[in-house]
C-alpha cells in the first residue's frame, strides 16, 4: 500500500537499531515496511485502521485467488472518474469484507496522492487521482502473503497492543508524526487524531517496557519536543536527514530531520 509516513526508504537504518528477538511487535503497522524487510520468527502487527487490518487478514487467509480478484480492478477501463466514484461508494456501503478489501487496494492506487482520508461518518472520501497507469502491486502482495504466515494482525489502539507485549519481544513504533512546527498541534490539523498526549502515553509505555527488559524503538520527526520527550523517558537518539514530500505536491520534496529513539534494556 502507498501509505503516508511509509518507511521503505528508512528500513535499513531502522533495522540496524533493532535487536534480535523471538517476535517483532509493530503497534502502528501502516504499510508494514519493517515487517516486509526483516526476518523475525513471529510478528504481531497492529493498526487502528480496520480497513488496513481486514485487507491484511484477507490476503493472509486467501493468497493468490484474492490477489487475482484485486487485479481485476486494475484495468484501463476502470481508471476513470465515474468508475472511481462508483467503487468508492461500493467500498463505503458494502459489508462484504473480501470486496471491501479489494476495493481498498483499488482506491489506494487510484485516489489522489495515495491519501487515506475518511469523513466524520467514517466514509473514505479522498478524490480521484488521475494517475496515468496505476501500478498493481501483485508481486508485493505475493511477498506479503508468504511472510504473513508468521504474523498475527490485530485492529487495536497502540495501548492495547503494548499490553500484549511479552518477554523476548522487540517493539518498533512508528506513530503518526508530530508536526514540524511546534504550534501546529493547536490547529489540530496535523495531528490526524493522534495528539501530543498520545505521544506522551507512547513514550511512557516505552519506558515501562524497557524496564521489563524489552527493547522499544520509536520513529518521529526530530524536533525539540520529541527529543525532550524521549530523552526524558530514558532513550538514546539516532538522527538523520531524509528527503520527504511534505506538502500535497509530490514534486515538492525537502530534507527533513528524522529521529529514532532507542529504549535499550541494560
Ligand atoms: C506513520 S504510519 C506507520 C507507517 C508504517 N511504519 C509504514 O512503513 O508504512 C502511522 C500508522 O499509525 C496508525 N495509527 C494512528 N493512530 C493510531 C493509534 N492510536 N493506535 C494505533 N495505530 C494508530 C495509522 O493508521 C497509520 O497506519
Amino acid at each position: 500500500m502507498k501509505w503516508p509516513g511509509g518507511k521503505y526508504r528508512l528500513v535499513t537504518r531502522i533495522c540496524k537499531q533493532l535487536d534480535h528477538g523471538k517476535r517483532l511487535v509493530e503497534p502502528f503497522a501502516g504499510s508494514a515496511a519493517v515487517f516486509l524487510n526483516t526476518n523475525y520468527n513471529r510478528y504481531l502487527l497492529a493498526d487502528s485502521n480496520p480497513d488496513l487490518i481486514n485487507l491484511y487478514r484477507q490476503l493472509q487467509t486467501e493468497g493468490d485467488s484474492f490477489i487475482e480478484f484485486c487485479r481485476d480492478f486494475f484495468s484501463a477501463k476502470k481508471n476513470n472518474e465515474k468508475s472511481f466514484y462508483e467503487y468508492r461508494s461500493d467500498f463505503n456501503h458494502t459489508d462484504d469484507i473480501r470486496l471491501k478489501s479489494a476495493l481498498f487496494v483499488y482506491l489506494n492506487r487510484h485516489c489522489y496522492n495515495g491519501l487515506c482520508r475518511y469523513n466524520a461518518k467514517g466514509e473514505f472520501n479522498t478524490p480521484f487521482g488521475r494517475h496515468h497507469r496505476p501500478y498493481f502491486p501483485g508481486k508485493e502482495m505475493q511477498h506479503f502473503f508468504y511472510s504473513a504466515s508468521k504474523a498475527e494482525f490485530i485492529h487495536a489502539r497502540f495501548s492495547d497492543t503494548m499490553r500484549r507485549v511479552q518477554e523476548g519481544d522487540v517493539v518498533y513504533c512508528d506513530p503518526p508524526y508530530t508536526p514540524l512546527s511546534e504550534t501546529a498541534y493547536f490547529t489540530d490539523y496535523f495531528s490526524g487524531g493522534f495528539n501530543w498526549d498520545d505521544q506522551i502515553e507512547l513514550a511512557e509505555w516505552a519506558g515501562k517496557l524497557v524496564r521489563r527488559g524489552i527493547q522499544v524503538v520509536i520513529s518521529n520527526h526530530n524536533t525539540k519536543s520529541t527529543r525532550d520527550l524521549y530523552q526524558g523517558a530514558g532513550a538514546r537518539m539516532k538522527k538523520f536527514k531524509v528527503r520527504r514530500t511534505i506538502s500535497c505536491d509530490a514534486e515538492n520534496r525537502e530534507m527533513v530531520s528524522e529521529l529514532l529513539a532507542v529504549f535499550q534494556p541494560v
